[in-house]
């Protein structure tokens, strides 16, 4: 069953019923000013950090769920009957409703006794300001008294002291009401110089700005006391519960319509002009009027709604794709890129599943976030492998997570997670290889934000390495640390003690318990930093990296291969995990995509062996299950993974971003069939029509979905901030559809399935676009061997970089 529709043409998810089994989300904002809505409008705002500067509040984990939003009350003055038109809070039954998530933007429309309302959400570029863009029409055949209520309610900038240091902040609360705009200025009298307002196009008729005034003794946001009775208390707040809330009144005539716009923004001032007069304590307001004026003028904020969707365009039409599927062109073309983006912006701190106090900027999950995006703003992916890279250790090593404000790497999450530093090589490759931009390794960067400790980034990727090589376990495989990519394969934890951190906890000298995924994902890494050095003529150590490598394959060929699949690794008392030979954790699916990715088994056939296992142990229709059997049972030397149910997360559940990685491994077989058929398992749009089953958002991937041994097999969970969308965009992109960006050009290398006639895609590259039309007369899966480029052929498969002149380039192939 559906919930709504894709509209293409607008690139735009229609919902057309406010009770989605699970808020259907969306994000607004794109530099630094950013938010999440759902689909009733609930959700909140920050600025740069979801942690740090949370401007609105939003409660998780409420009932019902989703709770905190930009609301909007209307209110019938003459027969006192109010409603929300985003549904969300009074959950009025709405005549009509649909809510329309664009790249963006979110508009909410609905009707209610002849009302017809639509709200448009969305973040001009360059502003840390939101505009909430109300229509409303009456289709009424008499005229109408209506009152319209806005509100938000502040937080107080730490979302994690506002959450829970309340003999402080129920006394800190701070707001001053000027010219009809609210000021929110909670902690601006100190040390802050930065505020939040909400401000509004019209004459207002009344306001609040304390929550409990404006709702009323007892009473909640389905029906504030203000709204009930049609009129505003004016409401100073002191302490408490700082909210913003404006009063318009209109009387609409039949068929009139009015526009109202409301504008919630934050601000700094420099810190000795925070004051106006000086002397005061009343903001100074001459650097925020100007921005407040401009957007409340409608021209202006259809003229921004208008670059917004220019900018997308844009970003978008990077990669354009034509197949005869439509669930991969929807995803390739809109939404699988703009998820990537999100994930780019977000990294895993804000979502409906990440409460923003967490988890920041993931070191692993960054890097390979840039994976997805880096084609649409190289220029960004480089910041971000600067920023990454500023945090790293000196030993090598990483911190797991930095705060997007500070920029510094978060001591609460710890380092130690073996995998991390590696993963600063693939994405710096990937960079390279869509950008050409080898100047990014002479810049020279610090370890963990010392001045003075810079070196070239060359030399961060250089200890990346050697962070590996200097920790290695008995069979000379890696050590894991606290965890690989399987954060909860925690075999230096063995903690029995409740609410322990299993990832910070470590009971264990770790010099046992070793990673055959980290071998995996080292071989790769020092392949390709050999390439890096050979073509950047860095010295001489590509001859080392690739020595490195292939001694690495070697032990793990002879240490780490089962008889049909790759091994997972050893644990703290030497045993094997992900073997035949276990009772539970037989085999596990990301040694089988990482090796193969790195090439091991492919010329032996251990590849293929692998591929058919994970085929007969792991694939479900739903997806592939990360691990088999699940663990039915808390493992002390096992950790996190196996405290999780069977079938859900980590301990069996079908963990979507390693599915790409078989969709990757089958293409470099050549099973294109296979490949494809993996990807639409999981691609979000090809399940829509079980979204009652599948229950998160159809047009974007989630992290989870419930394997075969749970009770809701097929429920995704986590939807958003995911490496599933950076990984599914490369599986799709650059190994099925084949067009893959390389040191020195455009490999095209398609893996389809044979049912295929041929496709086209539009890339941009370098500075070039290229159109590429793929043929399949002869129903093939793989097997270009030479191009037609603007109409003379080319041996090989790969275009050759052109300098950049924004040439449109013709370019055909042929699978024989
Ligand atoms: C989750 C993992 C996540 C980790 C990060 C665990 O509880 O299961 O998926 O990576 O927390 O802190
Ligand atoms: C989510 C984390 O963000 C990611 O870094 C990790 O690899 C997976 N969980 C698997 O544990």
């Amino acid at each position: 069953m559906r919930y709504g529709y894709f509209d293409d043409d607008r690139r735009e998810y229609v919902i057309t019923r406010p009770d989605t089994p699970l808020p259907w989300i969306n994000y607004l904002g794109c530099e630094a000013y950013f938010g999440i809505i759902s689909n009733t409008a609930g959700g909140y705002s920050f600025y740069r950090d979801a942690r740090l500067r949370r401007i609105s509040r939003y409660r998780y984990n409420n009932a019902p769920f989703d709770f905190g939003g930009r609301y909007i009350y209307l209110r019938d003055q003459d027969t006192g009957e109010f409603w929300s038109p985003t549904w969300q809070p009074t959950r009025r039954t709405l005549e009509e409703y649909t809510c329309s998530h664009g790249l963006g933007y979110t508009i909410i429309g609905s009707r209610y006794s002849c009302i017809a309302a639509e709200v448009r959400y969305f973040i001009p570029l360059g502003e840390n300001l939101e505009i909430w863009q109300l229509s409303l029409k009456n289709e009424h055949g008499h005229p109408t008294r209506l009152a319209v209520f806005s509100s938000i309610e502040f937080c107080l900038w730490d979302a994690w002291d506002d959450a829970t240091n309340f003999q402080r902040n129920f006394s800190t609360g701070q707001v001053e009401v000027q010219d009809g705009v609210i000021y929110h200025k909670t902690e601006y009298r100190e040390r802050r110089n930065h505020f939040a307002y909400f401000a509004c196009s019209e004459k207002l008729a009344g306001f609040d700005t304390q929550r409990d005034v404006f709702l009323g003794p007892y009473r909640g946001w389905d029906s504030p006391a203000a709204v009930e009775r049609g009129r505003c208390f004016d409401s100073i707040a002191y302490g408490w519960a700082p909210i913003g809330c404006h009063q318009v009144d209109v009387t609409l005539q039949p068929k009139e319509s009015r526009e109202i716009i409301f504008l919630l923004g934050y601000h700094e001032n420099p810190s000795d002009e925070k004051f106006d007069p000086p002397d005061s304590q009343a903001i100074n307001r001459k650097t925020v009027l100007p921005v407040i004026r401009k957007y409340l003028a409608a021209p202006n904020a259809n003229a921004a709604f208008e670059e917004l969707k220019d900018y997308w365009s844009t970003l978008l039409s990077t990669f354009q794709v034509r197949t005869p599927s439509a669930d991969a062109d929807r995803m390739v073309n809109i939404w699988n890129a703009y998820q990537c983006m999100v994930t780019f912006n977000m990294s895993r701190s804000a979502s409906f599943y990440e409460s923003g106090i967490g988890r920041g900027m993931g070191f692993r999950d960054s890097s390979q976030d840039l994976l997805g995006f880096v084609h649409m703003i190289p220029e960004r992916a480089r910041e971000r492998i600067i920023d990454l890279a500023a945090t790293q250790l000196p030993t090598g090593g990483a911190f797991h997570q930095y705060q997007p404000l500070t920029k510094r790497g978060n001591n609460d999450v710890g380092s130690g997670f073996n995998d991390d530093p590696l993963w600063l090589i693939l994405g710096t490759a990937a960079y390279l290889k869509e950008s050409g931009d080898w100047s990014i390794l002479e810049e020279k960067l610090p370890y963990e934000n010392e001045p003075g400790t810079e070196t070239p980034l060359y030399e961060h990727l250089q200890r990346s390495l050697r962070y590996t090589l200097e920790r290695l376990g008995p069979h000379g495989l890696p050590l894991i640390g606290r965890a690989d990519w399987n954060d909860c394969l925690n075999l230096n934890c063995f903690s029995d003690t409740p609410g322990q951190s299993f990832q910070t906890t470590t009971n264990k000298d770790g010099k046992t318990a070793e990673s055959v995924f980290i071998a995996g994902l080292f071989v790769m890494a020092a392949r390709e930093l050999a390439v890096i050095a050979q073509k950047g003529r860095l010295g001489e150590e590509a001859g080392q990296y690739l020595a490195a490598a292939a001694k690495m394959e070697a032990t793990l060929l002879q240490h780490g291969w089962d008889g049909n699949w790759f091994l997972r690794a050893y644990d703290d008392y030497g045993q094997k995990i992900g073997s035949a030979s276990c009772e539970e954790g037989r085999i596990f699916i990301e040694p089988q995509g990482f090796c193969i990715m790195a090439g091991i088994g492919l010329e032996n056939g251990d590849a293929l062996k692998a591929l058919a296992a994970v085929k007969e142990h792991l694939a479900t229709p739903h997806g592939i299950i990360l691990q088999q059997p699940a663990y039915s049972r808390y493992y002390l030397h096992l950790g996190e993974i196996s405290s999780y149910p069977p079938g859900y997360k980590e301990n069996a559940g079908i963990f979507c971003h390693t599915n790409p990685w078989i969709m990757i491994a089958e293409a470099m077989a050549g099973h294109g069939d296979d490949a494809f058929d993996y990807y639409l398992r999981i691609n979000p749009s090809a399940r829509e029509p079980i979204s009652e089953i599948h229950r998160c958002e159809p047009y974007v991937y989630a992290q989870m979905i419930a394997g075969r041994d749970a009770a809701t097999h097929g429920e995704a969970k986590n939807s958003w901030l995911t490496g599933t969308a950076a990984w599914n965009y490369a599986a799709i992109t650059q190994w099925i559809l084949g067009i893959r960006p390389e040191y020195d050009g455009l490999r095209i290398d398609p893996v389809i399935p044979a049912a295929w006639g041929g496709f086209r895609v539009t890339r941009r590259f370098r500075g070039n676009t290229y159109v590429i039309e793929v043929k399949n007369p002869a129903s093939l899966n793989r097997g270009v061997k030479k191009l037609l480029v603007d109409g003379g052929e080319i041996p090989g498969n790969l275009l050759p970089a052109a300098e950049p002149g924004g040439a449109v380039i013709h370019v055909e192939a042929a699978l024989e």
